[in-house]
């Protein structure tokens, strides 16, 4: 992710990169060479340099906590990676250390960015299917996508912090109520593990929750589809219903169906590159603009927060309210 990070900083014109810091020196010095800047010894070096205006944090999932005290220690701007952090503890920690800090941290919840998503919060928003009443997701399992590479943390749970739920669900926990426009007040999950691959973490979960304007979502993540990669949402609302499947088809279901249009259908790697280039937008004008970006350290922490919830709904085999 790092070197997506750095890709999107380098074609910026509001933006110079000043360096890169990785525990394996040899990463961080072939970015740096890509885009003729400098390495640093430690990640302090970077707290210490006052030219710096903002750090990217790209690390695995457990060590965001660290990194993000010493950035806001020193009062930098920062991008995080999904998930913010992984404990309860770490959640508490942070909002105190935000209660005081001029540091600005925005969550890389990079699914509020794809255009396909943007098409459909806009037909939900412009009230075209009435009330939404349900929400239907299904997702793929990370890794199947062609190409994808995962890395290996991504199974030790004292690193990813947990498994599919906390590495990628944690994004459709995000995207529910950013396109509901409500918070999720109720939790009940069945997660399934060492089903896809032997490992100490789930690989695949069903859950439905309700949010606090009433909506039901049913959400089925990490099961294998024969087209290895697939996400789609079913919205259903008291005047008509939306199916999208990520970066192609978006419909509007009511006596007839309408195919509705947006920008880099049917393109998924013009998609994600889309959608990364907007979210990195965003956090730098937040920056230049002097307010809060479209996904804060709030946003970030609820969807810990929730995740960890479903970790309690199927510990506890109960429901359970955030
Ligand atoms: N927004 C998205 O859609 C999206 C997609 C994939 C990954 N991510 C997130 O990005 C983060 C990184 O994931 P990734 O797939 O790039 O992992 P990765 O393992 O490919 O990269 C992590 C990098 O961090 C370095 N690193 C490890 N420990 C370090 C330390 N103590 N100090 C400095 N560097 C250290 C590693 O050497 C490696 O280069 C994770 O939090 C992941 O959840 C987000």
């Amino acid at each position: 992710m790092g070197q997506r990070h750095a890709e999107v900083y380098s074609k910026h014109p509001r933006v110079t990169i000043s360096g890169f810091f990785d525990i394996q020196n040899l990463l961080a010095r072939k970015l740096a060479s890509k885009y003729g800047t400098i390495t640093y010894n430690e990640f302090t070096d970077i707290m210490e340099d006052s030219s710096i205006d903002a750090v990217s944090i790209c690390t695995p999932n457990a060590l965001h906590f660290d990194m993000l005290k010493f950035a806001i220690e020193s009062e930098k701007n920062i991008l995080v990676e999904k998930p913010i952090v992984t404990t309860s503890e770490h959640c508490n920690s942070l909002l105190k250390m935000m209660e005081k800090s001029t540091s600005k941290i925005m969550v890389g919840q990079t699914h509020r960015f794809y255009p396909c998503n943007i098409a459909l919060k806009s037909l939900l928003d412009s009230n075209k299917v009435g009330i939404p009443k349900i929400v239907n997701t299904f997702d793929y399992i990370p890794g199947r996508n062609p190409g994808q590479i995962m890395p290996k943390w991504i199974k030790q749970d004292k690193i990813s912090g947990g498994g599919v739920l906390m590495t990628d669900f944690i994004h459709t926990v995000d995207k529910i109520p950013w396109l509901m426009n409500s918070p999720i007040r109720k939790v009940h999950a069945h997660l399934i593990s060492n089903f896809i691959s032997k490992s100490n973490v789930e690989d695949a979960i069903v859950t439905s929750m309700e949010l606090t304007n009433g909506v039901v979502a049913t959400c089925v993540h990490g099961c294998p589809s024969p087209g290895a990669f697939d996400m789609s949402i079913k919205i259903i609302g008291t005047n008509g219903e939306i199916n999208m499947r990520f970066a192609d088809e978006l419909e509007i279901i009511k006596r007839e169906r309408t195919s509705i249009d947006y920008p880099h259908r049917g393109n998924p790697k013009e998609h994600t590159d889309n959608a990364f280039f907007s979210e990195i937008n965003e956090f730098i004008n937040s920056i230049i603009e002097k307010r809060k970006p479209k996904v804060t350290h709030f946003d970030g922490i609820l969807a810990v927060q929730i995740i960890l919830a479903i970790y309690r709904s199927f510990k506890e085999k109960r429901t359970i309210t955030i």
